[in-house]
């Protein structure tokens, strides 16, 4: 393999610790590759009002590959507040320089696989009928669309005129029709056939490609005619390519009560990119939530992995730190699945179920601690000792 150049993107908070851990780990398992810093994040955000630098977008162009580790997000105004005095007042509006990435570089295939290591105390574990319990292994993949729907961005409060008499050309509005306009929110879930047709056919290739037996689709049609019922239709038309994958539809609400009471019966699952935020997230606490919840963001010349954790600023400035790395170096093995070093990628996920099933070896979450420079005293490992551990492992 060609020596790589990855761009990595630590941004802020636990971004910082984690994503360097992650980088220890692809050395170790002998990924050749040179990583160039890119700027991103609030710190960007305060000092040049834009927390997603052109630089940063250059460098992913030339690059086509992006390690992620976290931002920090605050509400609109919050955000103006801390703007650096200079570039108070100019208009300037903070947008998360994630969902920036993902619209930008049409990273609009997201991918969250959501698979338990034995031994994880975070496991799921449901009560039998004669009193015990088990521990049912979930393996599930959720693909998320990245770029549209509810997180479009296409939205208003009080809607300009032409929009408002949009609306009011639709007979259901009637409802609405005396609500004045400060009073009046609207966010629109814009789906294309593009964008569904290119989620459901990567969901069915993944599970091609893994051997998985189905792909369930995720969405609401009965209610959400329109753009749940084409993001299914497009999945019925792509599964006529994948004869022996079945396809199974439910609902969002349905599914989230399905998933606490048989998680092992989901494979693949693919929906729009609210529900897929919210089934997603929901698989991640049945494995070991976000210590673990690793993701891929993969458009067609740009792709970028992340773990689905935020900047934990309540824990970003203690030394040692004590967050886990797992999610951020199950990321990095999703970056080596993307360019083909599969070996290299099994061997890290093997390493980390190793360190899991040994048990010495536990950061604050997996001994269900709560958070606090304490945790060292009582059992808890370090971030950089959880990452010696799972080098130490690789075979
Ligand atoms: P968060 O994911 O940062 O933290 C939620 C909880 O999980 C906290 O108790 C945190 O300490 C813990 N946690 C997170 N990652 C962990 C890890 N690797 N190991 C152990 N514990 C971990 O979410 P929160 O607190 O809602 O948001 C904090 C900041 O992060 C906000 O500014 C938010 O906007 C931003 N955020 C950024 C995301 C991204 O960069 N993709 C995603 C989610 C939140
Ligand atoms: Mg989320």
């Amino acid at each position: 393999m060609a020596r790589r150049t990855v761009v990595s993107m630590p941004g802020d908070g636990i971004g910082q610790t984690v994503l360097p851990e992650a980088i220890r780990v692809l050395d170790a398992v002998g990924f050749e590759a040179d990583y160039v810093h890119a700027d991103i994040g609030w710190e960007f955000w305060i000092k040049e009002g834009n927390p997603l630098p052109e630089r940063t977008v250059d460098l992913l162009a030339e690059h086509g590959l992006g390690l992620f580790g976290a931002i920090t997000s605050k509400p609109k105004n919050e955000a103006t507040a801390e703007l650096s005095p200079e570039l108070q007042g100019k208009g300037l509006v903070y947008y998360s320089p994630i969902v920036g990435l993902r619209q930008r570089f049409d990273l609009d295939v997201c991918i969250r696989p959501c698979r338990s290591f034995a031994g994880n105390p975070l496991n799921f574990i449901r009560r039998t009928a004669d009193g015990g319990w088990e521990e049912p292994m979930v393996d599930a993949a959720i693909f998320r669309q990245n770029t549209e729907g509810l997180y479009g961005g296409v939205e208003w409060t009080d809607p300009p005129p032409d929009v408002r008499s949009a609306l009011e050309s639709h007979p259901k509005f009637k409802r609405f029709a005396d609500t004045p306009g400060p009073d009046l929110a609207v966010s629109s879930r814009i789906f294309t056939r593009r964008a569904c047709a290119r989620i459901t056919r990567a969901a069915f290739e993944y599970a091609a490609k893994h051997g998985y037996p189905s792909v369930t689709v995720c969405e609401k049609p009965n209610v959400l005619r329109e753009t749940s019922g084409m993001l299914e239709e497009e999945a019925r038309k792509v599964k006529e390519d994948y004869p022996d994958i079945q396809l199974w539809s439910t609902n969002i609400d349905a599914q989230m009560m399905w998933l606490t009471k048989s998680p092992e019966d989901y494979s693949v699952v693919v929906a729009g990119n609210m529900f897929g935020d919210i089934v997603s997230d929901a698989f991640a606490g049945l494995v070991g939530g976000l210590g673990f919840a690793c993701s891929a963001n993969i458009g067609d010349e740009v792709a970028v992995f992340e773990p689905t954790h935020g900047s934990a600023p309540k824990y970003a400035d203690l030394n040692p730190s004590i967050v886990n790395p797992i999610a951020m170096i199950l990321t990095a093995a999703m970056l080596l699945d993307h360019i083909g070093e599969l070996d290299r990628a099994k061997a890290v996920r093997d390493a980390v179920a190793a360190v899991v099933a040994e048990g010495k070896v536990r950061a604050y979450d997996m001994l269900r601690l709560p958070g606090g420079p304490d945790v060292l005293a009582k059992g808890a490992a370090t971030t950089a000792e959880i990452t010696d551990a799972i080098i130490a492992r690789l075979a």
